[in-house]
This record gives C-alpha cells, sequence and structure tokens, in this order.
C-alpha cells in the first residue's frame, strides 16, 4: 500500500443526515485539530454553521469551520460563492485577530445580487408552493452555471463577456449597471485567494497530510436524493465529495454523519415526525432552533429512524455524532419514529414513503427519556442506553456525542 492510500484513510467526510443544522460546524470544530485542511465541497451562504467558545460565538456562512483552529482552509469548486458575504466573513475574523489561510477554487459559482433577486423572484411566482428557501440566491446561481451564463471566480480575472448574462437579467427588469459594478467589486475581494483546489487537496495528501471534508446542509435536502421539491440546489451527500472537488474517490476516507438527537426543518416541505403546539415551541426553545441565516423559527419534531437509515445509506456514513443530547433532559417524553403508516401498511423503507410523506403517519418508539440526564460525572446512564438503541436500530457507531454548545461540550465515545 502506498503512502498516499494510508494518507486517505485518514481524511474524513462529515456530513448532515438531517434535513440541515445537525451541529456539523461544532462537530468539524471539534475534529479540525487533527486535519491539516478543512475544505468546504458544497452548497454556499445558505448554510451557517455556528461554533461557540466561551462567549463568543461564530457563525459561518462560506469560510469553513475549521478556521477557528487555524487550519488550511480550502472552498472547492462545487460551491457557490458570494464574494461580499466572503468579505464580510473574512473581515470578522480579521477583527476576532482570527487570521485565515483560505484557498478558493476559480471555478466556484458566483453568486451575485441578481441571483438574490432571482430566488426572491422564483419563490413569489411560486406562491403558495414556494420552497421557503433561504433567499440567498443559491439555487438561481447554479442554474445560472447550468445555463453557462454567469462567470466562474476565476473568469473574473480572465476578461468574462457579460453581455449574454446582462441581457438574460435585463429580460427579468434587473439593471445590469449594478451587476457590472458586483464585478469590479468582487474582483477585488478574490484578488490573490484563488487557487486549484483538487490539486492542493492532492498536494496536501501526497505529503502525507489529512483533509477533513465539511459538508453544508444534509442528506434530506440533497436536489436528488432528498425530499424533492423541497430540497437546496447541490447534493449534499458525502458521495458528492469526490465529483465536486475533483479529487479521486478514496481521497473522501471515512464518512461521520451527524445526527441531531431529535430533527429540525427549516423551511417547506413534508415533515412526517414534526411536533407542533405547546411541546414543539418547548422543543424550539430549549434547542434555541432558530436558522443561523435567516433567523427563522425552525420546525421541530421527534428523531426519524425511517429517514435516518435512507441517508446512513445513502452517504455511506460508517459512524454517527449525536448531538445537542441536552435538549431533551428537559422533557419527560423521548419519542423516536420507527416507521410510517400508510394506508393500513407499515413502512420502513424512505424512498418507498417519498412522495406520500405528507400522508405518513408516524410509527413511534419510546426508547426511555433523557429527562434530568445531567453530563456532571461523564455520559449519564440514559444517554448511555439511547446511544446503544440507536446504535442496534441505525447499525453505526455513535462515535461523539455532543450534549451543549459551548465547544466543551462534546465528548468522543
Ligand atoms: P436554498 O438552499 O436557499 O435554495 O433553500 C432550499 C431549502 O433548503 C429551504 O428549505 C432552506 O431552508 C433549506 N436550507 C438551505 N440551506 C440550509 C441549511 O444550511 N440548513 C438548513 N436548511 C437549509
Ligand atoms: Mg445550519
Amino acid at each position: 500500500m502506498t503512502s498516499r492510500d494510508s494518507s486517505d484513510k485518514r481524511n474524513l467526510t462529515v456530513v448532515g443526515l438531517q434535513w440541515g443544522d445537525e451541529g456539523k460546524g461544532k462537530i468539524v470544530d471539534y475534529l479540525a485539530g487533527d486535519y491539516d485542511a478543512v475544505a468546504r465541497f458544497n452548497g454556499g451562504s445558505n448554510a451557517g454553521h455556528t461554533v461557540v467558545i466561551g462567549k463568543a460565538r461564530y457563525t459561518f456562512h462560506l469560510v469553513p469551520s475549521g478556521a477557528l483552529k487555524r487550519k488550511r482552509l480550502l472552498i472547492g469548486p462545487g460551491v457557490a460563492l458570494d464574494p461580499g458575504i466572503l468579505a464580510e466573513e473574512l473581515e470578522l475574523l480579521g477583527a476576532h485577530r482570527i487570521r485565515t489561510n483560505l484557498m478558493i477554487d476559480g471555478r466556484c459559482t458566483l453568486v451575485s445580487p441578481m441571483e438574490k433577486r432571482l430566488d426572491e423572484f422564483f419563490e413569489g411566482l411560486r406562491g403558495p408552493l414556494s420552497l421557503g428557501t433561504t433567499k440567498r440566491g443559491i439555487g438561481p446561481s447554479y442554474a445560472m452555471r447550468a445555463l453557462r451564463l454567469t462567470p466562474r471566480a476565476g473568469d473574473l480575472f480572465t476578461g468574462f463577456d457579460a453581455r449574454p448574462v446582462t441581457k438574460y437579467y435585463e429580460s427579468f427588469g434587473l439593471k445590469s449597471g449594478e451587476f457590472k459594478a458586483w464585478l469590479r467589486r468582487s474582483t477585488e475581494v478574490l484578488d490573490g485567494m484563488l487557487g486549484d483546489v483538487g490539486s492542493e487537496v492532492d498536494r496536501i495528501s501526497e505529503r502525507g497530510g489529512s483533509v477533513l471534508f465539511e459538508g453544508s446542509q444534509g442528506a434530506l435536502l440533497d436536489i436528488l436524493h432528498g425530499s424533492y421539491p423541497y430540497v437546496t440546489s447541490t447534493q449534499t451527500v458525502a458521495g458528492f465529495v469526490p465529483a465536486s472537488l475533483g479529487v479521486k474517490a478514496s481521497r473522501m476516507g471515512k464518512v461521520l454523519g451527524v445526527v441531531k438527537c431529535y430533527t429540525t426543518r427549516v423551511g417547506e416541505g413534508p415533515f412526517p415526525s414534526e411536533v407542533k403546539g405547546v411541546l414543539g415551541r418547548k422543543m424550539r426553545e430549549a434547542g434555541r432552533e432558530y436558522g443561523a441565516t435567516t433567523g427563522r423559527p425552525r420546525r421541530v419534531g421527534w428523531l426519524d429512524l425511517v429517514a435516518l437509515k435512507y441517508a446512513i445509506r445513502i452517504n455511506g456514513a460508517e459512524e454517527v455524532a449525536l448531538t445537542k443530547v441536552d435538549v431533551p433532559a428537559g422533557l419527560k417524553h423521548f419519542k423516536v419514529c420507527v416507521a410510517y403508516s400508510l394506508d393500513g401498511s407499515e413502512i420502513t423503507d424512505f424512498q418507498r414513503a417519498q412522495g406520500h410523506l405528507d400522508e405518513v403517519v408516524p410509527v413511534y418508539e419510546e426508547p426511555g427519556n433523557l429527562f434530568g440526564s445531567s453530563f456532571g460525572d461523564g455520559v449519564p446512564a440514559q444517554v448511555k442506553r439511547l446511544v446503544r438503541y440507536l446504535e442496534r436500530s441505525l447499525r453505526v457507531k455513535v462515535g461523539i456525542i455532543s450534549y451543549g454548545e459551548e465547544r466543551s461540550r462534546t465528548v468522543g465515545q
């Protein structure tokens, strides 16, 4: 076996296994110390990855969550990059005296103010069938890329012909002058930061270094495999790592799925184990479940093993990090959805239920509640029982438990 292969084995891909907001930022921050670089491979500033250190709270939308561990940071070509948001984030880190060593791939899709307008426009067009997007322009920017109209990051420096794209914007009544000003400003922001991220990953690996690949959103928001049309506009599954970065498949290393011990969803779309009313509000407040990007209240519900088994399968997740187990400690009940009931029959295959997710009735088990459990003297017995239950049901190891937002409240198992 070559040294290259053995360094790939140390690599790690961290992905969300629900509808996003599983706590990936916190887990990536916890693990980043063991890696030489942290690379984003999908999504854009629709993501909100929060890391809390003492009283300081950092929310990253574009910069990889390894920033606080001063790691080599990489943004791969599969990311939709909003240069304005990137500039704000880098400024904020600078204000905290955190120096970043960031490379952005020249093939990144760019997000301009025009795509944000189009996001609003298309959401308005859908009316009552709107998706509840983050309105960050992410979907329209990938669409513009698919139409091959929009410049990529590197194209700003090679004399991109903007006539077709400005004609397109004008057809929507948008003024192209603003776009041209944005092109100039973005060129200033990105100057000196662009490179070939795939080659950089290979270079790091060939020198025996390791890379952590940080996913955004979650499996059920994947544009191909999620609850379409209520999904985001990229792939979110681990298999997207090599394709989007342009590296061989073995580079993705082991796959770690992040799972919150209940479920949340922000935006529209089916949610079989959703809990509404007083209990739902209580869970939302206990978990501070408000969107890190939009501030919207997140919908909350019980853990859904049907959806999780599917997410584990399509990601090939070998291990799970279980987050926010402190939240159910305030609840007298703790339910887990083990099947869906549809027209008198039980479904345990999420893919079979797709298309009927609004009609299915969740079948629950109560694997013991977590009421009053506290981590003062290590992992409490109730949590250990839940972990064993999940390991049995999901057939994966729960390798990490996180029980609060502060950086220190994460333990390896
Ligand atoms: P978009 O990605 O802004 O187009 O939004 C499409 C759907 O994905 C909406 O339901 C969003 O709320 C959801 N979404 C996008 N990014 C995130 C995220 O980082 N966490 C949770 N939900 C997200
Ligand atoms: Mg988030």
